[in-house]
């Protein structure tokens, strides 16, 4: 694996591939990897001829400080972990290599309402950030592929709308990866790192409420559900911030169970410091949706 700090270095190297008509995928991420990370980089690998992941915690995407400044850093581990798993190119900048003008954005995306519901509305400017950064990786890498995980579901179609409106010469396909979750349900987070060992064991309660809303679909309404799974997450000691449905292309929030539709189910909640998120497709009906 060839790792690169600087961005001049990285795309003389990535051009001498493309002239060849190498299949460049690209995987990025904020670093402290673990299995999820993982399965996006051993599905690039799958898919292209050369993989290339990036390492780089963002400080535009973080409204919250102190969040951005506990956020855990792994990074000869890291290393490892993308050797084994096939990873042919990590790309490791300092936040000066990124935005060498400064963190102030120059986007024109319109999310619409995308960055205005769920996280967009308890992380306001999150989104923004996200977009800022992968549209900056992007401009950099130029891959064919680009592999994001469905855990990180709003982001996904966030980037999917950055993708249809930006101008770039050659398309990016999008390739969503199903969520990896530890034995009781948790969905794997660099963040679960920073949970102590009594939190750790309530975790798996959000996965469970997610399941909760997926089997109540006809029996109970939507509403009721959402209360219960509110009520509980407030018993074991969280501060949820939603428990929600919507529409699974668009994002539209529901209010009751619509079966014509392809639904998803949200859930973000706070335990101690930590927050976590997690989403569930309850009706997946064929066609990947996010696809
Ligand atoms: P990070 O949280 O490091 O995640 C990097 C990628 O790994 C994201 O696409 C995320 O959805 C995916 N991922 C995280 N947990 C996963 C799991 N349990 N199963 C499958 N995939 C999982 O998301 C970011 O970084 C940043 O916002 C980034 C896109 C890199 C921009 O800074």
């Amino acid at each position: 694996m060839v790792i690169f700090k600087n961005e001049r270095d990285i795309i003389r190297y990535l051009n001498t591939k493309k002239v060849d008509k190498a299949v460049i995928g690209f995987v990025p991420t904020m670093g402290a990897l673990h299995a999820g990370h993982r399965s996006l980089v051993e599905k690039a690998r799958e898919d292209c001829d050369i993989v290339v992941c990036s390492i780089f915690i963002n400080p535009t995407q973080f409204n919250d400080k102190s969040d951005f400044e506990k956020y855990p850093v792994s990074e000869a581990e890291d290393i490892s972990m993308l050797m084994e798993a096939g990873c042919d190119v990590l790309f490791l900048p300092a936040v000066a290599e990124i935005y060498p003008k400064g963190t102030e954005s120059r986007l024109s995306v319109n999310f619409g309402e995308l960055d205005a519901v769920l996280e967009g509305a308890f992380r306001p400017g999150h989104f923004r950030g996200v977009a800022q950064v992968v549209s900056r990786l992007l401009d950099i890498i130029g891959p064919d592929k680009l592999y994001l995980g469905q855990k990180d579901f709003q982001q996904c179609m966030v980037i999917r709308k950055l993708l249809e409106q930006e101008n770039r010469t050659a398309p990016i396909q999008l390739v969503i990866c199903p969520t990896l979750r530890e034995p009781d349900g948790l969905a794997m987070s660099s963040r679960n790192l920073r949970l102590t060992e009594p939190q750790r064991a309530l975790a798996g309660i959000l996965y469970q409420c997610l399941v909760s809303i997926q089997s109540k679909q006809g029996i109970d309404p939507f509403e009721k559900v959402e209360r219960e799974c509110m009520d509980l997450l407030r018993d074991k000691g969280f501060q949820p911030d939603y428990v929600a449905l919507a529409d699974a292309r668009d994002l539209t929030l529901l209010k009751e169970y619509d079966e014509g539709r392809p639904m998803v189910a949200l859930i973000a909640a706070k335990i101690g410091e930590v927050r976590l998120i997690d989403n569930l497709l309850l009706n997946p009906v064929g066609e990947p949706v996010l696809a």
